[in-house]
């Protein structure tokens, strides 16, 4: 099983390397169908890597291309754990494992204010993807009321994946 579950991964990182050489906005659907079987159960994730850390989201990291093109890591959200509003030096592709995430967008006016933008539920075996070019300020976390695992690939080292990190917004309900 163990075996088998590998070279799942191994696939996906053969055709995420492929991909990378793709302009972005054709490259984060192959990333998400790379992504595929590793959504489809989180049996290949070892147990504790599927722990959820009581304080905080965990960010682990599964790959990292040697030059650095692209990076995998696994997320794993605790009740009502989310990340702070930030945006990406590089796309993003995020496919969600169990539970379900919410991701909440931001537009940002021209003297920089952010606004609250859409707000979704990413689903099991659902992915999704932004980019820098199109505007990719967000936050992302566990939706509802169970914790949650995705993968995340970014095309960038996975330690230098947020560009900038904004203060929290007074959400107003109106
Ligand atoms: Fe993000």
């Amino acid at each position: 099983m163990g075996m088998i579950i590998a070279a799942d991964l191994r696939r996906a990182i053969q055709q995420i390397s492929r991909a990378v050489a793709l302009d972005s906005a054709e490259l984060c659907p192959q990333v998400a169908m790379a992504l595929t079987p590793l959504t489809a159960s989180a049996d290949w994730l070892s147990p504790s890597l599927r722990r959820p850390d009581p304080d905080r989201y965990r960010r682990e990291l599964l790959y990292q291309a040697p030059d650095q093109s692209f990076s995998i890591g696994c997320f794993v959200w605790g009740v009502g754990q989310q990340t702070r509003i930030h945006d990406h030096n590089s796309w993003a592709v995020v496919g969600v494992v169990c539970g379900s995430l919410r991701e909440t967008s931001y537009d940002r006016s021209e003297t920089g204010e952010l606004r609250q933008g859409s707000s979704f539920e990413v689903e099991a075996g659902q992915h999704v993807w932004c980019r820098p070019e199109s505007g990719d300020v967000h936050r992302i976390g566990a939706a509802g009321r169970s914790m949650a695992i995705s993968i995340h690939v970014y095309g960038c080292a996975f330690d230098q994946v947020c560009r900038t990190y904004y203060p929290d917004l007074v959400e107003v309900m109106a």
